[in-house]
């Protein structure tokens, strides 16, 4: 009875705390709207709102629900243009610091200094050697870091070229090419879970003036998995155009979900190797399909204790990206063609997570769906938030 009491303010305060970034995130996406509609001309100034200048590294997991959320809505109209995956280069403006990006296209970025920040930029130029000056300074810096955040459906990667780039290195300037996506110094895939190491998967460039002759080197990007994140700081001005593609790849390993509700399929295709699925939502996980382990697993049935096993599947959530410690609700293994129980996780992060010792062919089919309400019942995992 208490626990249930305590289930449901838990409850009362997530739904608020959602339907706060919902609106929020309607509110951006309008402003975005509006902008494309009043404002063809892409060379404009991005004006540095509140709202728009959330900190990369300062990311609330509300936020990354917002970005979640936003990459569902977008979906829906465009998934008939990823059938052919055709080059394109119809133009999209970023205006968000955090940009969610599930469509191919050109995606431009402009900024310019108003008067009235460049004068306080001067002014923090002849304080450098002033220690408020600096922190000052170092604030503001920090405060540029923003992402342009790239999702395709499962079977893809993601190929980012950029067409041009003005990032001086010299005033502070610097973009990054990331293999996945990085919220609050997370990552998804986790770090441990990627064939690439840490250091390989981001790729930071900018332009040096001072060098000569200016040679801008195009630059090429292709990520592991759906999805890759582009991120940017420019400090006093700058830009870029990034032409973004998706490629169809026959083995996908990690995946970020990208619809509310879909069936995913997990296998290892005989590798050795560590594959997870990770929703930014709270979800509803259910297995309808299992093969995991070696024959003796396979008598027909499924095992909920898999743990001394070298293969098996993992259910559980974590509060950020990074599924390395998440909670665990479930691991499972052995073999089943029925549909399994429905459970829920009402983390801010859901991941099922295959782990193979490249002995046996694992494969499975997993239905996840978002969470609600009535979905408490079958709560086997809540995340403290
Ligand atoms: C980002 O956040 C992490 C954890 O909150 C912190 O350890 C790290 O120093 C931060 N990085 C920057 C560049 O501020
Ligand atoms: C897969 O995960 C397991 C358990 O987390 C770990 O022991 C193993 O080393 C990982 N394998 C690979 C190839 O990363």
């Amino acid at each position: 009875m208490c626990l249930h009491k305590l289930l449901m303010t838990f409850l009362v305060v997530a739904v608020f705390i959602i339907n706060c970034v919902l609106i929020e995130t309607n509110e951006l996406i309008d402003e975005h709207d509006d902008n494309i509609n009043n404002d063809g001309d892409y060379m404009k100034i991005v004006k540095i709102e509140n709202q728009l200048s959330m900190l990369v590294n300062g990311t609330t997991i509300a936020t990354a629900n917002a970005i979640a959320n936003k990459a569902l809505q977008a979906w829906p109209t465009v998934k008939r243009a990823f059938d052919l995956y055709p080059e394109t280069h119809e133009m999209h403006t970023i205006t968000d610091c955090m940009h969610v990006a599930t469509e191919p296209g050109d995606y431009v970025f402009k900024k310019s200094l108003s008067s009235a920040q460049r004068f306080s930029f001067d002014k923090l130029n002849e304080n450098e050697f002033n220690e408020e000056g600096l922190e000052l300074k170092e604030l503001e810096d920090a405060i540029n870091v923003c992402g342009l955040y790239i999702i395709g459906e499962p079977n893809t990667l993601v190929e980012i070229t950029m067409k041009h780039y003005d990032v001086n290195c010299n005033s502070g300037g610097l973009m990054a090419f990331v293999d996945g996506w990085e919220l609050n110094g997370e990552y998804f895939p986790a770090i441990n879970d990627h064939h690439r190491t840490l250091e390989d998967r981001l790729v930071e460039f900018c332009n040096n003036y001072k060098r000569w002759p200016h040679v801008m080197n195009k630059k090429f990007f292709r990520s592991s998995q759906n999805a890759a994140l582009l991120q940017y700081r420019l400090p006093t001005k700058g830009s870029f155009i990034a032409n973004v593609r998706f490629h169809k790849i026959t083995q996908p390993c990690n995946i970020l979900v990208h619809d509310i509700s879909a069936l995913y399929n997990l296998a290892n295709y005989g590798f050795k190797r560590n594959c997870s699925i990770s929703a930014l939502f709270p979800a509803v996980v259910q297995l309808t399909n299992i093969k995991v382990g070696g024959k003796s697993m396979r008598k027909g049935k499924v095992s909920y204790e898999c743990m001394q096993n070298d293969d098996y599947l993992e259910i559980g959530g974590s509060p950020g990206l990074d599924s390395t410690h998440m909670e665990k609700s479930s691991d499972i293994c052995g073999y089943a063609e029925t549909p399994g129980p429905e459970q829920a996780i009402f983390c801010g992060v859901t991941t099922a997570r295959l782990v193979s010792s490249g002995r046996y062919q694992n494969h499975v089919s997993i239905m996840i769906r978002k969470a609600d309400a009535e979905d408490l019942d079958l709560a086997t995992l809540v995340c403290a938030f």
